[in-house]
């Protein structure tokens, strides 16, 4: 079978970790590698579409053909996705922060004698993929990633009706070989009428069969 063509199509993928800065020097962040959003990015552009990767801070080379946004924080990722719609595909699979601290300081938070602890106050970020579904701008089609470590399927269907989302790929993370850092996973993707297993099997791999369906489902 030949591979379904995005020509024509924008595509907008969100990648990576966000960076949420307490000082000049700390930040609170995350274990994403980006590999799977590159990856996403890599097969729409050589399937023809005009991709924006919107990448948060990752030592990843930029796939050929695609356009690269590079932003830090949660606030920062949320204007870049913005900006780039309006758009025929989002594809959320930026592990977001979901908090960030409420001030930043602009000096390096110093230990003090007698103190034994610190208590960091921290707010909640907007929610990226949501606004984006909610946007007058929605793009046709909507998804999501949803990293788990129990009720995969619950949890992702949750997210899928929560975010209004056309598609959700939902991993298990804590599984020898599946999850954060390494270059294998395993999906289920769920969407409307649509519950299929993708793997175990390379990221690459895996960006390019969750393509299959996105081609489908744009028809
Ligand atoms: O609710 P949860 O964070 O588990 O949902 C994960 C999905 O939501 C991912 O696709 C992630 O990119 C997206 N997300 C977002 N903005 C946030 C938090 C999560 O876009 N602030």
């Amino acid at each position: 079978m030949s591979t379904p063509s995005l020509a024509g199509r924008r595509i907008v993928v969100s990648a990576g970790p966000t960076f949420e800065d307490l000082d000049p020097v700390r930040f609170l962040g995350n274990r994403s590698s980006g590999k799977t959003g590159f990856a996403i990015a890599a097969a729409a552009a050589a399937r023809g579409a005009r991709t924006v990767l919107v990448a948060g801070p990752v030592s990843l080379a930029t796939p050929a053909g695609v356009e690269r946004v590079d932003v830090r924080s949660a606030a920062q990722m949320h204007a870049a996705v913005m900006a780039a719609l309006p758009a025929d595909v989002y594809i959320g699979a930026a592990a977001v922060a979901d908090f960030t601290p409420a001030r930043v300081s602009d000096h390096k938070i110093k230990k003090r004698p007698g103190e034994d602890g610190l208590v960091l106050q921290l707010v909640r970020t907007a929610d990226i993929l949501a606004d984006v579904a909610a946007s007058a701008r929605r793009p046709s089609l909507v998804v999501g990633f949803a990293a788990e470590t129990g009720d995969v399927e619950a949890n992702a269907r949750g997210k899928l009706e929560r975010k209004r989302l056309d598609l959700v790929c939902a991993n298990r993370v804590g599984l020898a070989g599946s999850g954060f850092e390494s270059d294998d996973n395993a999906l289920l993707v769920i969407g409307d009428g649509l519950r299929r297993e993708l793997g175990p099997a390379s990221k690459v791999e895996l960006a390019d069969a969750l393509l299959d369906l996105v081609a489908e489902r744009l028809g």
